[in-house]
């Protein structure tokens, strides 16, 4: 049972707390999508036609989520993927995400554009902890810095590929929250409407680490996010190719997994290159919002490469349910982005915590509602399909 529920029942509640909680620049970056928002609601939608067959009088009484992700027990086939921004949402907050992993004994994904260093996040956090690279434009640097991801002790690297260039996100150049960050009269009247958010986290930053930057990034790029030399153009590359894959494949010994895959034809290439999995990704609908829903492409990819690789599938997972219809769809692991980090916001280590404890509760009673004991179980005899229209009604026909 929870130590303490915060009052928050499911992933919803913890978005309502956070939206209650940040300035509205900052809880749009986190909460909202790329144009018109389709991909984010189709992420939600394609959820709902699935549906789940119970098998009942199973003797359920012992059950249990633990499975295991490149060799690992880890305690629920869930984990927390790269995002860089849970220190603008609470005070340490990337540490804190880290621990809630910790705590739950699930990965926790860093994010090449985190404001805490790695070491720091390894140090205080432990765990199983996996590592996100953004490749910059300066290939050889990137590589380069693969070489101190793997100094500080890092197993699994996952590199981000679906974002040759920056996304469209109209409502941030309305709010005015854009990196670089440019302090305009609109912007500080967001800031100064959530007092409590600018005392227990952004004054506390300045005071106790000063400007937040992405604190990760070679002295190269290390430009504050608020400088006028920040070279927004140096963040994003669309000149990679699968050779790139290969290149950082050569110099990674641990696991590679690649995130941002949407097509059978790519998930097999990045086998090929020797990755050891993918990430059936669409960025939570925050880049291309004509993109279906992971949901829906995860069958195929499954089919295609989840005998060569670790298959893990992420974007709109906010119910138990949701993460058992990935695992009967063919995926060894979930993650997801936002739920976390609501919880960041709404209450630090301990919020994002929470979410993690409402997933495995939610998660645990669909299993047991299912007549399900043990993640193995978990497969397409879970899934229920509707009579097809096209079918003749055999017993009307008799
Ligand atoms: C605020 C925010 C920041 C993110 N930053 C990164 C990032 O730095 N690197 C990355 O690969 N993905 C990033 N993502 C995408 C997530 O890793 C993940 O794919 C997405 O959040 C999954 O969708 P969900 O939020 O619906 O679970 C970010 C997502 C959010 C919401």
């Amino acid at each position: 049972m929870a130590e303490d529920d915060l009052g928050a029942y499911n992933i919803e509640d913890l978005r309502r707390m956070a939206k209650r909680k940040l300035p509205r620049g900052i809880f749009e970056f986190v909460d909202r999508g790329a144009e018109d928002e389709v991909a984010l609601r189709n992420n939600r939608a394609a959820f709902e036609g699935i549906k789940l067959k119970t098998h009942v009088l199973a003797n359920v009484s012992t059950r249990g989520l633990e499975t295991q992700i490149f060799g690992k027990t880890i305690k629920m086939p869930f984990a927390i993927s790269p995002t860089g921004t849970a220190g603008l949402l609470s005070y340490g907050g990337e540490v804190g995400l880290a621990k809630a992993a910790a705590k739950a004994g699930i990965p926790c994904t860093l994010a090449t554009n985190a404001m805490t260093p790695m070491e720091e996040i390894v140090e205080e956090a432990g765990g199983e902890l996996w590592f996100q690279l953004y490749m910059w434009s300066d290939k050889a640097l990137s590589l380069k810095f693969v070489e101190r991801v793997k100094s500080v002790g890092f197993e699994t690297l996952i590199v981000t590929v679906d974002g040759p260039v920056p996304p469209n996100r109209e409502y941030n150049r309305r709010n005015g929250f854009e990196v670089p960050l440019k302090y305009s009269p609109r912007l500080l009247a967001q800031l100064l409407a959530k007092p409590g958010w600018l005392a227990t986290c952004l004054l506390r930053q300045f005071i106790q680490r000063g400007v937040p930057k992405f604190e990760n990034y070679p002295p190269e790029l290390m430009d504050s996010l608020m400088s006028k030399n920040f070279k927004r153009s140096s963040l994003k590359n669309d000149t990679l190719t699968w050779d790139d894959l290969k290149a950082l494949r050569d110099r990674w010994p641990g696991n590679l997994v690649v995130k941002g895959i949407l097509n059978g034809d790519d998930a097999e290439k990045a086998a090929d290159c020797g990755a050891d999995g993918v990430i059936v990704s669409n960025h939570g609908g925050r880049y291309l919002d004509s993109s279906m829903a992971t949901i829906q492409i995860l069958p195929e990819i499954a089919a295609r490469v989840g005998e060569r690789m670790t298959v893990i599938v992420d974007s709109g997972f906010r119910r138990g349910s949701d993460v058992i219809k990935a695992l009967a769809l063919g995926a060894d692991l979930v993650m997801a982005g936002r739920p976390t980090l609501y919880g960041t916001a709404a209450a630090g280590e301990a919020g994002a915590y929470r979410a993690l404890e409402i997933f495995r509760e939610e998660m645990d009673r669909v299993m047991a509602l299912l007549g399900l004991h043990n993640v193995d179980e978990i497969g397409h005899d879970c899934l229920w399909q509707p009579p097809s229209v096209a079918e003749p009604n055999r017993a009307a026909a008799e």
